[in-house]
């Protein structure tokens, strides 16, 4: 019998596989197919202070390997994900929830992060600060050492659960921003968001999608994510949740080899939606496989 527990900042999480955000909607929509309570936990859709329709169509690009998105941050905006997504989520989900929490400026962030705070199913707050596809938010906060420390700092001083940032992979040293996180305060990690990309229509000669640009994510990221996983490992002592790319059990694995304390499952539920419970199920197969009884043993194995 093997062990697949894992612990992220003092939450005991039954296995490290988590549906990362906007891949899951508010996890309810995913109970209709199986029991979701398999899952060490799950990030809910990024999550502002208004409710946000999002960008134009077409918003999604399929690619080799992967997809393009360009969904702009659609949700019911903080008070609605209170009131109506969380008692739903709630009903199914006996678990705690990662929230995933998105903004175009500091006061929005900390609005947010505020009001959440409050929510007893909250275990953990992910601070998306890499959104590709908002002008003026998102990626912006997550691309410079200081505004990525700055956004830390100021949620960190109005909530008391953990706070972990989710960084961008679209710069040139995500090892610097993640230490000036930790300095900030943080109490994880979470990387990578998705790689800013395009696709160009052969007959219109006009980009796919109507923002022209998007978020790439897919099996074809793995090694971008894994070899950021390794180098922020590196760089900081705060846990990390390593995301990008993750499609089997084995993936998990190789992102714990290289750091990472939980994984994030995203583009694969999309493709299919039973994907993160299949790799669930694969997990303790492929331990035995390799001979590894503790899964929280192989963290960082690879350094
Ligand atoms: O466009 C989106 O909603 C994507 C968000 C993200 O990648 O953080």
């Amino acid at each position: 019998m093997v062990n697949t527990k894992v612990t992220l900042s003092g939450l005991r999480l039954d296995n490290p596989v988590i549906p990362a955000s906007g891949t899951f909607g508010f996890g309810y929509e995913f109970a209709e197919l199986y029991d979701i309570n398999i899952l060490g936990s799950f990030s809910f859709k990024g999550t502002t202070a208004a409710p946000r329709f999002g960008n134009p169509t077409p918003r999604i690009a399929e690619c080799t390997g992967g997809m393009i998105n360009s969904v702009g941050l659609q949700n019911p905006g903080i008070d609605a994900v209170i009131a109506h997504e969380l008692p739903k989520l709630k009903a199914c989900f006996h678990k705690p929830v990662i929230a995933n929490i998105s903004g175009f400026s500091l006061e929005e962030y900390v609005h947010c992060c505020e009001k959440i705070d409050r929510e007893e199913q909250v275990g953990l707050i992910e601070v998306n600060v890499s959104c590709p596809n908002v002008h003026n938010g998102g990626m912006a906060f997550g691309t410079c050492p200081e505004s990525a420390a700055e956004v830390t700092r100021a949620v960190k001083a109005v909530t008391k659960k953990p706070v972990y940032i989710k960084l961008s992979p679209n710069v040139t040293d995500i090892a610097e921003i993640a230490r000036a996180c930790e300095e900030a305060g943080a109490d994880g990690i979470s990387l990578i968001n998705t790689l800013l990309g395009m696709r160009i229509d052969l007959k219109t000669r006009k980009p796919v999608i109507a923002n022209k640009m998007g978020g790439f994510s897919g099996s074809a990221i793995f090694p971008v994510a894994l070899r950021m996983v390794y180098q922020v490992y590196e760089a900081v002592r705060i846990p990390i949740i390593g995301m990008g790319g993750v499609s089997a059990a084995e993936d998990v694995v190789e992102m714990m080899l290289a750091g990472a304390t939980a994984v994030q499952i995203g583009a694969a539920n999309l493709i299919n939606p039973y994907a993160s419970k299949e790799i669930i199920e694969q997990l303790p197969r492929v331990m035995e496989r390799m001979g590894i009884k503790n899964l929280e043993e192989i963290i960082g194995g690879a350094h």
